[in-house]
């Protein structure tokens, strides 16, 4: 049996597994719903749901201060998400800094490792294919600091080139910070061996993760990287989650990034001592309730193994670009032979706006502008493509739908 098949003969009953989604059962327009923008926010299954109101009713407490029954509790459950989740990407817990999501991880380490460190005539390299999330922090930085951001290339299929990674490490790059997995395109790149040739030349590396942990099993520790940050309502957790995985020796060696109650061991106003990270990261009450159900979130996605939520998007994907493919007018951006869930698409003389509106008019909801990546869109020469992103809850059926309602528009707006 091929590996493959032998994936697909253990895989989960997809059918049963959509029942878990309560709001996939709704209707838009009188229409079944059919929900292809995962990529922006993945819906959450009721497991998640569950926790997060069972926290509510039964255990709210602050966490990390009370020692009463329910602050016990929190505390624990609070901890408890946190193990879950670095045990799903294989890390230790206490190099898990939990944040409210991508933004925040990477702001966090620009400003408590990049901003002291960088000055005139340093760099950092970033590439065309980032979210602006990866983009403007590091130009945040910059202009504090006098040093420069530099962005490599997206080849006409959507990758990363690695021959033109290796010539654009140069010594003046101290950070190279690129995406796993492009949130326009799908484009998984190759980490892996990005993050070695970085090393080789004591480059540090941050990789942005939002978009490859809710599609495929992420071991970050394999990976050669000192930064991994990602977010968790892309993964069937709640909004406001996420996490900054970073090498020790960098969490010793950054000073806090905000100031507050918990971040600390003892303050007195000749001089403040700071808690061990990764609580020195966490000041003030966090997202305690969301954290708890992420980890609700990384039990349900386990359970349903990511080698199965892999292969299941695979075959979505290529039934939706064959489908896609098949509408005359219609140009998919980036054609790279790796690729997660997320299709980028335009349609000839129609606007991505009028499109994604009057898809949902027949209960399609696609992502329609720059999808926060205008430096990609200005590379393909587009103002706005419209998105479709998939993920394991979606069906073969779904994506006939769709495909339908894109000639039906197509129609319409020629
Ligand atoms: C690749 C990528 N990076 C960063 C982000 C930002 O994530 P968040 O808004 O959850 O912080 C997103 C969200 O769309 C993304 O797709």
């Amino acid at each position: 049996m091929s590996a493959r098949a032998d994936i697909a003969a253990g895989a989960p009953d997809w059918a049963a597994v959509r029942t878990d989604f309560p709001v996939l059962e709704r209707e838009v327009h009188g229409k079944p719903l059919v929900y292809l923008d995962s990529a922006n926010t993945g819906q959450k299954p009721r497991a998640v749901i569950d926790t997060v109101d069972a926290f509510f009713r039964r255990h709210n407490a602050n966490v990390s201060r009370a020692v009463h029954t329910l602050g016990t509790e929190a505390t624990e459950a609070y901890e408890g998400a946190r193990a879950k989740l670095a045990r799903f990407v294989n890390v230790r817990p206490d190099d898990l800094v939990l944040t409210s999501g991508t933004t925040m991880a990477i702001n966090l380490v620009a400003y408590s490792w990049a901003l002291p460190r960088l000055g005139p005539g340093d760099v950092v390299l970033v590439t065309h294919m980032e979210h602006h999330a990866n983009i403007v922090p590091w130009q945040l930085v910059a202009q504090r600091t006098g040093a420069t951001v530099r962005a490599l290339e997206v080849t006409d299929s959507g990758e990363l080139d690695l021959d033109a990674a290796r010539a654009a490490l140069t010594p003046e790059v101290k950070l190279f910070a690129f995406t796993h997995v492009s949130n326009v395109l799908g484009t998984v790149n190759p980490v892996r061996a990005l993050c070695r040739e970085a090393a080789r030349r004591g480059i540090v590396t941050l990789v942005d993760g939002s978009q490859a942990l809710p599609h495929r099993q992420v071991d970050i520790a394999a990976l050669g990287c000192d930064f991994y940050a990602f977010t968790g309502h892309k993964m069937c957790g709640p909004t406001g989650t996420g996490a900054l995985w970073a090498r020790r020796e960098h969490l010793e060696a950054m000073p806090p990034f905000f100031g507050g109650g918990e971040m600390i061991r003892e303050v007195a106003f000749e001089q403040t001592v700071f808690n061990d990270p990764p609580h020195k990261f966490e000041a003030g009450t966090p997202n305690i309730a969301g954290h708890i159900g992420l980890g609700a979130a990384v039990d349900y996605l386990s359970g349903l193994g990511m080698d199965h939520v892999e292969a299941r998007e695979a075959e979505l994907r290529a039934h939706a670009v064959e489908a896609l493919d098949g509408i005359d007018g219609l140009r998919v951006l980036g054609r790279a032979p790796e690729a997660a869930a997320v299709i980028s698409f335009l349609v000839e003389g129609a606007h991505a706006h009028d499109l994604a509106t009057l898809l949902d008019l027949e209960g399609v909801a696609v992502r329609s502008g720059h999808h926060c990546a205008h430096p990609l869109m200005k590379r393909f020469g587009v103002a706005a493509t419209c998105r479709m992103s998939l993920a394991f809850y979606n069906t073969h059926a779904e994506i006939e739908r769709f495909a339908a309602a894109v000639h039906k528009v197509r129609g319409l707006l020629a």
